[in-house]
């Protein structure tokens, strides 16, 4: 007799694709993505652009496999309820539950092993594994996780600006704008920062800055200086980009005073 295909243990495999560029996903991010029976992906809107992009990734290395997409559930993103660090993990900890059960309804309708494409590497601000961890605990589905690393935004930034991201033996603290403050107020002194809803920078003007926004894709655009001298030109770049590509990502790294490249 065979084997029930939907009760048999499924491999969930979460690809890092790198980010941007359709030729930044490894060569075993590849053979992960053939390796499964179809793609599974948040869908935001009707013209999602990065939907658009993992779609273009599967039609160059992975032509046989199907994106899946599967409707978002909303984000509550009022002020009200993120203004403070605990509002804000909390309306994040309900909306990775509202996403863990859309994704396990998608998963339970379609059987077969499947890749989850995550832009950059899973394991930089990307939830993607709770979500996936979420689903396994509640037992219904018998997941097999693997996760396959992927080229992160930061590094490509720092190869785009030929940098190492600390001095020599030294310290990078990786943040988001969002705890950016605190991070300088702790005292350090490389920072790379992610995940931008704005350029809170006025007061750093005598920091260094290596900035890039939509790196690897049509748009990439490079910056580095003075803050206090490149700032209002980094602010017209994120209104260009998102203007002219539709979506704008930008990640830097912040050098305190005017420490030398490594
Ligand atoms: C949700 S996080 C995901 C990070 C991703 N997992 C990684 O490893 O790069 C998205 C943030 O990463 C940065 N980022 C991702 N892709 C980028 C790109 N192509 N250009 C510039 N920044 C990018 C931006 O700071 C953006 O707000």
């Amino acid at each position: 007799m065979r084997p029930d295909r939907r009760s048999r243990r499924r491999r969930v495999r979460v690809v890092g694709i790198g980010s941007g560029g359709l030729d930044q996903i490894t060569v075993e991010g590849i053979a992960a993505l053939r390796a499964s029976e179809y793609a599974l992906a948040a869908v935001k809107g009707p013209d999602d652009p990065l939907v658009d992009l993992r779609r273009r990734l599967l039609a160059r290395h992975a032509p046989r496999v199907e994106l899946v997409g599967v409707v978002d559930p909303q984000r509550d993103r009022s002020s009200s309820s993120t203004s403070s660090g605990a509002g804000y993990r909390g309306v994040v900890t309900d909306w990775h539950e509202a996403r863990s059960l859309a994704w396990e309804r998608a998963l339970a309708a379609r059987p077969g092993d499947v890749a989850i494409p995550v832009w950059g590497d899973p394991a930089f601000y990307d939830s993607t594994l709770r979500i996936v961890d979420r689903i396994a605990e509640r037992g219904r589905l018998d997941l097999d996780v693997e996760v396959v690393p992927g080229i992160s935004a930061l590094q490509v930034l720092a190869a785009r600006h030929r940098l190492v991201l600390h001095e020599i033996g030294g310290t990078v603290t990786v943040t988001t704008g969002r705890r950016l403050r605190e991070v300088v107020a702790a005292g350090a002194d490389n920072v790379v920062v992610m995940l931008n809803a704005d350029l809170p920078l006025d007061d750093l003007a005598d920091w260094r800055i290596w900035w890039g926004g939509n790196l690897g894709d049509a748009g990439e655009t490079l910056v580095a200086g003075r803050v206090g001298d490149v700032l209002p030109e980094l602010r017209a770049h994120r209104e260009r980009l998102r203007a002219e590509h539709g979506w704008v990502m930008d990640v830097y790294l912040l050098r305190r005073g005017d420490g030398e490249v490594a």
